[in-house]
């Protein structure tokens, strides 16, 4: 942090909130608000004579209540810049200005205000962090009933030399030395009721690493980790697991099923050991809750602010988790540690790098190339409705409706979904390399040979053609008359395409794509979704049976589910008769005479 802060090149604003973003790659214009901090930090020397008068006394958040800091206060001892700050909500101002009065240097100003300005950046790192799991969620632990259980935050807080204790480890209750500590894993992780369900990553390497430190200090104390499984799976964490094993921490499998307190302020651990199938009963001085983590709390709101994607477990969803594992889906925009997904501080490190790097490559060159699959417009076609800047994920469309001026696309911003040309009613867009014709005369040649006896499927490149590729790697059977046609996104497929099949004599045709909230365009699915339930209205209208179109989402993991879907695609096929297909074609053609 103080090299970032000591370094010419990059510009920090601390107590700063991100208010707002708009534009695209190589051009974002970011509002940013600037609290105050009521002490000119250019000037403040961090003497610390402030805090000492001041007398407003709050719980330290660095500390995790575990200390008091001042109104006037250092965030923390190594806090980028070095100078003190006020809570406004929290002093007494002019009224008492002893603060100011202790201040040689003049350094305390209360008419100080927030500052508002925009920066423009060519590309953008999102490290919003994480926040702990809310113990007081899981109350059978007794976190909010019983002093001498704490979370693993203030644990660390106390066994930490810099910490509120000085580094000595005491039970709250009687501020005594504990001779037994315990550990619960998976607070707020792995849990289908209460917190997360995904596994938090760093909470077993932490207990392992408090249990050694524990021995190092106190190698008589009683350890014992009550945990489901121990994921101890970088590099050199299973040796730390054997050491902390080795040095008489016992690990119980099991979760406790209730805490209670004893006399002593102890508390008994009532716990089913998995390993023998017994109910077990444990004392214990003092209890640690290994909590979860979760996505920090602005996380939504700046996700609105730049139309991304979140997982369902709510972190920032990559562009592919494979081969842009660090990119957001908006060109320029990436992430960096926990706002993705959680991670210790190696896996933080290292995405964190990554991060930088491909800002780095991308803005170098003081030119951005953009990708040659980009929408169209024909101007002379463009009525204006402003129908293709609605359904545009990364807003790369501008039209004036009033003005009546022909869309215009901004390739920078455009990723080449398609969604805009499929949902085109002018044909007014060509979706390059992946335009009406091209697609078409793809279905041409697949159905021009036994037409019926084929399985006509729209699959978007990044999950369900990824799919049908895992399936065939995995050599999984499925019936040999599927035809593939891929497009970017299932947001592509255009209506006319499904029209121009059965037209052609397709028994049936599937649109398969990411499932939703996995589109690798934003949203661009929740429009195919939407398209499909109007076709299957108007096929109903038609008299053409909406069974013969299907919509499945499939993942590029779902190998599987691929090969399934495609059997039952199959059975769907053989019960259209010939004579269905012939009267679907006439039904058609009918309909583009009019
Ligand atoms: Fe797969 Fe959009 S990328 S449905």
């Amino acid at each position: 942090m103080a090299d970032v802060g000591r370094h010419p090149n990059i510009t920090l604003h601390t107590m700063s909130e991100v208010v707002d973003i708009k534009g695209f790659v190589g051009n974002f214009n970011v509002r940013v608000l600037k609290k105050s901090r009521y002490v000119d930090e250019s000037e403040c020397t961090a003497c610390g004579e402030c805090a000492k008068v001041c007398p407003v006394v709050y719980p330290d958040e660095f500390n995790v209540g575990l200390s008091s800091r001042r109104a006037v206060y250092m965030p923390f001892p190594q806090a980028v810049p070095s100078s003190y700050a006020i809570n406004m909500n929290e002093c007494l101002g002019h009224g008492c200005s002893k603060c100011a009065d202790a201040c040689d240097k003049n350094c305390i100003h209360f008419h100080m205000s927030d500052e508002d300005f925009q920066v423009t950046v060519g590309s953008i790192i999102v490290a919003t962090g994480l926040e702990p799991y809310d113990p007081r969620e899981m109350d059978e632990y007794g976190y909010t009933r019983y002093e001498n259980v704490m979370t693993s935050l203030e644990f660390e807080r106390m066994v930490n030399a810099g910490g509120p204790t000085k580094g000595e480890l005491i039970c709250p209750k009687d501020r005594q030395k504990p001779r037994s500590v315990g550990f619960i894993q998976c607070v707020g992780s792995r849990s289908l009721q209460k917190g997360g369900e995904y596994c938090s990553n760093i909470c077993c390497m932490n207990t392992i690493k408090s249990t050694l430190v524990l021995k190092e200090h106190y190698p008589d104390m009683e350890i014992k980790v009550f945990y489901i499984d121990i994921r101890a799976f970088g590099k050199g964490f299973e040796d730390l697991y054997n050491r902390s094993r080795q040095l008489g921490v016992q690990y119980v499998r099991g979760l406790p099923g209730s805490i209670e307190e004893l006399e002593d302020g102890s508390v008994r651990v009532a716990v089913e050991n998995t390993s023998t199938g017994r109910i077990e009963y444990h004392d214990l001085n003092m209890m640690v809750l290994a909590l979860g983590i979760k996505p920090s709390s602005g996380t939504q709101r700046l996700q609105e602010m730049m139309g991304l994607q979140l997982t369902s477990d709510g972190f920032y969803l990559e562009a592919h988790p494979k081969l842009q594992p660090v990119d957001a889906a908006t060109r320029g925009i990436f992430y960096a540690g926990c706002a993705e997904g959680p991670k210790d501080i190696k896996e933080s490190v290292t995405q964190g790098s990554a991060a930088a790097v491909r800002a780095v490559r991308l803005m170098h060159r003081g030119v951005i190339t953009s990708e040659p699959i980009t929408s169209e417009i024909i101007a002379e076609h463009c009525v204006s409705c402003g129908k293709c800047a609605t359904v545009c994920p990364y807003n790369a469309i501008v039209v004036d409706t009033k003005k009546k001026t022909p869309a215009v696309v901004n390739t920078a911003a455009c990723s080449g979904c398609g969604t805009c040309a499929a949902e085109c009613k002018f044909g007014a867009i060509v979706m390059n390399h992946f335009t009406d014709e091209q697609i078409n005369s793809q279905t041409d040649i697949m159905l021009a040979e036994n037409a019926a006896d084929k399985i006509l499927t729209f699959a978007c490149n990044w999950c369900s053609y990824a799919g049908a590729d895992y399936a065939g790697v995995s050599r999984l059977q499925y019936p040999a008359n599927v035809r593939l046609i891929r497009t970017m996104c299932s947001g592509r497929v255009d209506e006319e395409f499904v029209w121009h099949a059965f037209e052609k004599g397709a028994p049936v045709v599937l649109v398969s794509g990411c499932h939703i909230g996995d589109c690798h365009y934003i949203d661009a699915n929740h429009w195919t979704e939407k398209r499909i339930v109007k076709m299957h209205k108007k096929m109903e209208k038609l008299g053409i049976r909406a069974e013969r179109l299907q919509l499945e989402w499939i993942s590029a993991a779902e190998g599987i589910r691929f090969a399934q879907v495609m059997k039952d695609m199959d059975k769907l096929r053989m019960g259209v008769s010939p004579g269905e297909i012939a009267e679907t074609i006439e039904i058609l053609k009918a309909r583009k005479k009019k």
